[in-house]
């Protein structure tokens, strides 16, 4: 390209800047706890959306907001630049024309439409589906980088005085979890709003086909209630899908596809509590075999690697005297047949098994 034409090139995962907006009486709650209201944020990745090298052509000093209601995730649209080229040659690109084929058709542009989707959404707001689970943490703070006080990680916390954290205690924010599917009712539309994270954060994400019909979904919320009132309000923090397959002779396997938690929430045991859920919801369906991850993120491996270590030694897996018969000893057969009833048991995959029990051994001979 000619040097002159570079100056009308824009990075789009810069130009492109993405923001979960809450009602203010919610805003202005968060702001009451020393924290800042959730923070704009870019996407990792936009090639799915505007090709390979990522780049936009025919703007100075671009700037695409893309908002979305923190529950429903309604989305506004608002696309500025200083200067546009005029050219027949060489025309600028379409960003509208190409974000609508990613996006639910229905946003608005309109600044005030979407204010009264944000405020309809404090009251009106619900998560889809059957609730599967829910942590209560201590608020977080802006200082700490939205780290939790108390111990623990993603778990129930202390309230200081030894006892559970509840839901009812000042500072306390709940997470909760709800599993949907395809047959849940508005669930479909739900996804069409959330599915584009995944091309945004997922390297190698790809929309899932909704003529699929078994995917399963668990989405994580943050559930705040509202300043003197008692009604709760739901804002959207990331989800996973999983697709069950046919396992001889009458189970399924769970294929765990898509897992992603929003920037603004990373950094603070969401994914840890989103994957240890699924985790237990899985040991709990007599019909699924096992849980198997599709093409994981180093990311994502790190994460499943301490949560699978953690539940294993939670369930005492390495003091079964068992764990080190005939290890250097030569004897493979009794080992292999504990290694896989343990393994069946618990439902892990077998060569995430493999690589829990090198760790858990690496563990024992510290
Ligand atoms: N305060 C500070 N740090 C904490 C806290 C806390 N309260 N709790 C956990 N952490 C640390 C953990 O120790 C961990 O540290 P480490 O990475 O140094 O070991 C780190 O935070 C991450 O743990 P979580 O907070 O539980 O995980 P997070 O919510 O950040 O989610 C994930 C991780 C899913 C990879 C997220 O970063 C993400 O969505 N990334 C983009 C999308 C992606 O890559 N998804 C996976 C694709 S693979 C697939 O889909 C199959």
């Amino acid at each position: 390209m000619a040097d002159s034409m570079e100056e009308w090139l824009a990075d789009s995962n810069e130009a492109l800047t993405l923001q979960l907006v809450r009602a203010p009486e919610d805003e202005a709650a968060l702001l009451g706890e020393d924290m800042q209201v959730v923070a704009p944020f870019h996407p990792t990745f936009t090639y799915p959306i505007f090709g390979e090298h990522e780049k936009i052509f025919g703007y100075k000093g671009l700037d695409i907001q893309l908002h979305f209601a923190s529950g429903s995730l309604k989305q506004y649209l608002s696309i500025n630049y200083d200067e546009m080229l005029e050219s027949e040659a060489t025309p600028a690109d379409d960003i509208e024309g190409t974000l609508y084929n990613f996006i639910p058709p229905d946003y608005t542009k309109s600044e005030l439409a979407f204010a009264k989707l944000v405020e309809a959404d404090a009251t009106g707001f619900r998560p889809l589906g059957e609730k599967i689970g829910s942590s209560v943490r201590a608020a977080a703070t802006a200082k700490g980088k939205g780290k939790a006080k108390g111990k623990g990680k993603g778990k129930d916390e202390s309230n200081g005085d030894g006892e559970a954290l509840s839901e009812d205690d000042e500072g306390a924010v709940v997470y909760e979890m709800y599993k949907a599917t395809w047959s849940t009712p508005g669930f479909k539309e739900y996804h069409r709003r959330m599915q584009l994270y995944i091309l945004l954060f997922i390297e190698g994400g790809s929309y899932v086909h909704e003529d699929e019909d078994a995917w399963e979904f668990i989405t994580l919320f943050e559930k705040r209630k509202r300043p003197g009132s008692d009604v709760a309000t739901y804002h959207f923090v990331g989800y996973v899908s999983v697709y069950p397959f046919w396992c001889y002779p009458d189970q399924v396997r769970l294929r765990l596809s898509q897992f992603v938690i929003l920037p603004p929430y990373q950094q603070q045991g969401h994914g840890s509590l989103l994957y240890s859920t699924l985790f237990a919801h899985v040991i709990g369906r007599p019909e699924v075999a096992e849980l198997t991850v599709e093409d994981p993120a180093e990311a994502f491996e790190d994460l499943r690697d301490r949560n699978d270590l953690r539940y294993l030694v939670a369930q005492g897996v390495p003091e079964d005297p068992s764990f080190l018969d005939g290890v250097g000893a030569g004897t493979r057969g009794p080992r292999a047949k504990w290694e896989a009833a343990v393994r069946k048991k618990h439902k892990i995959a077998g060569r995430q098994f493999d690589r829990l029990l090198e760790m858990l051994l690496l563990r024992q001979l510290d």
